[in-house]
């Protein structure tokens, strides 16, 4: 059966585009019944658009983070959706936003092979990358819990070499290369059952 998800959002977007892709190709059978963001304005939300995948802002505030999150967890459960796809969110989910959801299945994507540069985003993760020397980096689709940040059970993981002359940069766009097919495998694991 077509697996219903939401994908939560805050900038770019292209690992949304990523699941926009698969599930346009028939490679991913699912359907994207409401893309979040905590971002007005945002590349992300011209992608849902484009693909007439319905969308709505959440802008979250220090002020408002709560009552948002609240009002996102609300609307991802009216929306249907049986899986929540953290993809690129860059806000931590408060408690409220758990309560109003319910038992949907959450994941994230965190583009370092967790256990390892957890607690960091975006450039700052290939930079600590970088300047601890380390041969190899990757990417990590995992179980996302109330109360705990890039930590919960591993999906999908993949290994990406770090290069002698690599830049955060660099490393950065192999890397998410490598998130793009790992976020398609890992949201196929629901869609086969494999997981829940
Ligand atoms: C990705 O690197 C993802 O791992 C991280 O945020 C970035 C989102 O990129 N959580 P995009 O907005 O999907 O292009």
């Amino acid at each position: 059966m077509t697996l219903p998800i939401a994908v939560c959002v805050s900038g770019r977007g292209s690992d949304l585009q990523a699941l926009i892709d698969a599930i346009e190709q028939h490679r991913l059978d699912a359907r994207i019944v409401l893309v979040a963001s905590s971002r007005a304005g945002v590349p992300a939300l011209e992608r849902a658009a484009k693909a007439r995948v319905p969308s709505c802002v959440f802008p979250v505030t220090k002020a408002t983070r709560s009552e948002a999150q609240a009002t996102m967890g609300k609307a991802i459960g009216v929306s249907g959706a049986r899986l929540v796809v953290l993809a690129g969110y860059d806000r931590i989910l408060v408690d409220a936003f758990w309560e109003a959801l319910g038992d949907v299945p959450v994941i994230n994507i965190h583009p370092s092979l967790l256990p390892a540069f957890g607690g960091l985003n975006g450039m700052r993760v290939h930079e600590a990358v970088i300047a601890a020397g380390v041969a190899e980096s990757g990417v990590t689709v995992h179980r996302a819990y109330r109360g705990k940040l890039d930590e919960g059970e591993i999906l999908v993981q993949r290994r990406v070499p770090v290069s002698p002359g690599d830049t955060p940069e660099t490393l950065a766009d192999r890397v998410l290369a490598a998130e793009h097919e790992a976020l398609v495998d890992a949201v196929g694991l629901f869609v086969a059952g494999a997981t829940s």
